[in-house]
């Protein structure tokens, strides 16, 4: 008897439980919205989503709802309705209010309505992605799951964007991107009230766009040989009579489906097609279009400097870029064409007679000012279609076209440049704009451009600078992330670039100067990442990793290490050799130091696990660690360290090769002597070394270690050999010479490494001689 009331009393809570959802109780700190409302109040109670909710709004603006009530059609199977007129309670009205600005709107949330004010439909689509931020994650799911939680907390918000410019710029030549990849990061940005998608669909590497009236656009310039195996600098030019098979490109019907998709979704999708250079791909096609007119193929890789471009000397030029124009801008409702107008090699423009008889006949003094006279003429070409010019910082030089928008990408000066001349301009300076940059330590992070771009210098990034005068600051449209796809091969590698510094970009052009700061961003973040969870993006963690800097303690002897993580309410948890890390290992508050071989283990801890990647380390001090090491031959001037004493430090190097613990030799052989201050026995010599193809960083292919007990001569005791093979990766190794015991003072090692017949010289780059 008494175990059936039990029983009962558990269904009973188990229905309650389910069925009456108690109403939530709301606290700012619960909010996780992205980027940050300019004004938000928060009231006692709350509004709560069912099946009968409805949307009051007129036919005209009927669309701008469907995303929305998409959600809970897939998550709770509801078919939410649209009416005329406000029922007594539970619905969600729309009010057109023309004093408010373009993009604004206003949103107050009571336990019986929602009302939503703007002037146009981009303010109504903000209001809803405000309450989709703000209803459970669950909202997010594709299956029909639980429906009684869909509860959001009275407020009232007041809200408008800073800046009018929110992009993101994604390199679809260097790789393809599949079109419904396209789609999603356009939701993704609508999610985050970014209303801008520039598409680089021209490069050297792969033409993106089909162009009916010149086929092998695409025939032949959207393909390219596959060498997807090398590293992007490394790899081999193709001829022209080669097969591409790595490549792809959207139709026209494919580039009206995604502005079709962006326009209902507030995005606008703006089109680059680069010229005068990064359009090998074109010259491939048709090569009629270079100064020289000879024959190449696509280049399947990196190439420096970029001489094959277009030739302004020849009208057969322009009837080509206004042909291909004239089927672009129809395709694009964007009042800008981005013409591209970077990094231009202009060397056979010297020389082609019909480049140097058009800047004749134009009194153009140099090739810059034959560039400019190039940009000039598709100015008025796209003027007389009322569309706007936007170009790179290079079309600065020999002069702008007068009403060009600029997009500054060498830093902010172009920019700065342009608005003191009266131009609009964009910001997307390298630092912190360009996304392909890594985010995290290099030794743990996907292969990346060799430069560094953190969350925290993506969330302090200011669109306008100090020194700009108000007219200068107004003609700052705004700022966009560039994510170049050189090493971005696939949509995870994409996503995983893309977010969560996308959310940082967000927040610094909605709010600006008024944005609430890191460690408030942060925490919203945290709260954040379940929703991306929710939609399958692979975001990175690297905020949450954890990062170990070593410095040779020189008053204890032995190394210092400090431990680090992005995140500021992050704790970091460590471990030394044989503990355990777990949730109750010591957590760091201080550098400590070590002064014996140590393994650390370390990670940021959330709700008991790691919540980025666990750090594990060895500090190996062995038996030549402090010896006194010769460098027979001299390292790279830009590559020395502290000379031979870097070698035996214990600390080792990462694959950022400027961290000052890498030695890197252009000359083969590098013989080091090794002089271990007394006799010691060792079985073992290992040497540490790095590979990365792409910057001319080479394994060496041989290495001999002798021994000696007078510095005089040496026998030869071990000697190893690495076959060379193509590395796309940056790779650490470390080689192990196994010597048998021997007992001696001195060392010699010598390490040669292999010139592969296109060469002239390779770098050997080494951190560590250990001996055991
Ligand atoms: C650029 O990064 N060349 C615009
Ligand atoms: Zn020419």
């Amino acid at each position: 008897m008494k175990e059936n009331y039990f029983l009962i009393g558990l269904l009973v809570l188990f229905f309650l439980s389910c069925d009456q959802q108690k109403e939530p109780v709301f606290k700012s700190e619960d909010l996780a919205l992205i980027p940050q409302p300019q004004k938000l109040t928060l009231n006692p109670g709350s509004f709560q989503f069912t099946e009968a909710t409805v949307f009051v709004i007129s036919d005209s603006l009927q669309s701008v709802t469907t995303a929305f009530r998409n959600k809970f059609k897939s998550s709770a199977g509801w078919n939410l309705e649209i009416q005329q007129q406000a029922p007594a309670a539970n619905y969600v009205q729309f009010t057109v209010d023309k004093n408010l600005k373009t993009e604004a709107y206003s949103l107050t949330v009571t336990s019986e309505f929602i009302d939503i004010k703007a002037a146009s439909s981009a303010g109504f689509r903000y209001a809803l992605e405000t309450l989709r931020q703000l209803l459970p994650v669950h909202i997010e799911q594709k299956q029909v799951g639980e429906k009684d939680s869909f509860y959001i907390p009275n407020l009232a918000i007041e809200d408008a964007p800073c800046f009018k410019w929110r992009g993101l710029m994604l390199d679809v030549s260097r790789h393809f991107f599949e079109k419904d990849y396209i789609l999603k990061t356009i939701d993704r940005l609508a999610m985050l009230k970014m209303n801008t998608l520039h598409l680089h669909l021209v490069d050297d590497q792969g033409w993106r766009i089909e162009i009916k009236k010149y086929p092998k656009l695409t025939e032949v310039g959207a393909f390219r040989v596959n060498q997807e195996d090398k590293h992007w600098n490394a790899r081999s030019e193709n001829n022209s009579d080669e097969n591409g098979t790595y490549g792809g490109f959207y139709t026209q019907e494919d580039i009206k489906e995604i502005v079709a998709y962006a326009t209902q979704r507030g995005i606008t999708v703006v089109p680059e097609i680069e010229m005068p250079a990064h359009v090998m791909s074109a010259i491939a096609s048709y090569p009629f279009l270079s100064c020289t007119q000879q024959s190449i193929g696509v280049p399947s890789g990196g190439v420096w400097p970029i001489t094959e471009i277009y030739c302004p000397g020849k009208e057969t030029t322009f009837k080509f870029l206004e042909e291909v124009l004239s089927e672009v801008m129809p395709l694009f409702p964007s009042k800008y064409i981005h013409v591209g107008g970077d990094e231009a090699t202009k060397t056979n423009w010297e020389t082609c007679p019909d480049c140097q008889r058009r800047m004749k006949e134009e009194h153009l003094v140099d090739t810059d000012e034959l560039q400019s006279y190039f940009m000039k003429r598709m100015e008025q070409f796209l003027e007389a279609n009322d569309k706007v010019l936007i170009g790179w910082d290079e079309i600065l030089e020999g002069g702008l076209p007068p009403s060009a928008t600029v997009m500054s990408w060498r830093g902010t000066k172009g920019g700065w440049e342009a608005s003191k001349a009266g131009h609009d301009v964009i910001m997307t300076p390298e630092n912190p704009m360009y996304f392909n940059f890594y985010q995290g330590n290099p030794d743990v992070e996907p292969l990346a451009f060799d430069a560094m771009n953190t969350l925290e210098q993506v969330y302090d990034f200011s669109p306008v600078i100090d020194s700009m005068s108000v007219s200068q600051k107004n003609h700052v449209l705004g700022a966009q992330a560039n994510l170049w796809s050189e090493y971005i091969t696939t949509q995870d590698d994409s996503e995983y670039m893309i977010f969560p510094r996308i959310t940082a970009l967000a927040e610094v052009l909605w709010s600006a100067n008024s944005k609430p700061g890191w460690e408030d961003y942060t925490s919203r973040l945290q709260r954040f990442l379940p929703r991306l969870d929710a939609l399958g993006v692979n975001y990175s963690r690297s905020v949450y990793n954890v990062e170990a800097t070593a410095e040779r303690d020189t008053v204890f002897g032995g190394i210092r290490l400090a431990l680090a993580s992005e995140m500021p309410q992050a704790s970091v948890l460590y471990a030394l050799d044989n503990e355990e890390l777990n949730a109750n290992a010591k957590v760091y508050n201080e550098p400590f130091t070590i002064d014996s071989t140590t393994t650390l283990t370390a990670a940021v801890f959330e709700n008991g696990a790691p919540a980025g990647r666990v750090l594990s380390k060895t500090f190996n001090f062995h038996k030549a660690a402090g010896a006194t090491v010769t460098l027979v031959e001299q390292p790279h001037r830009n590559y020395r360290g502290a000379g031979g004493a870097t070698l035996v430090n214990v600390l080792r190097g990462s694959k950022n090769f400027h961290d000052g613990q890498w030695l890197g030799w252009l000359a083969t052989p590098v013989t080091l002597l090794i002089d271990l201050n007394e006799v010691k026995e060792f079985s073992k010599v290992r040497i540490g070394v790095l590979e990365n193809q792409g910057a001319g960083i080479y394994f060496p292919s041989d290495f001999k270690v002798s021994v000696s007990k007078d510095s005089i001569n040496y026998a030869t005791v071990g000697q190893l050999e690495h076959l060379f093979k193509a590395n796309g990766a940056s790779t650490l190794k470390t080689f192990t010479v196994d010597t048998k015991v021997q007992k001696a003072q001195f060392i010699k090692v010598e390490i040669t490494t292999y010139i592969p017949e296109n060469k002239r010289g390779v770098f050997t780059f080494l951190d560590e001689i250990l001996v055991e």
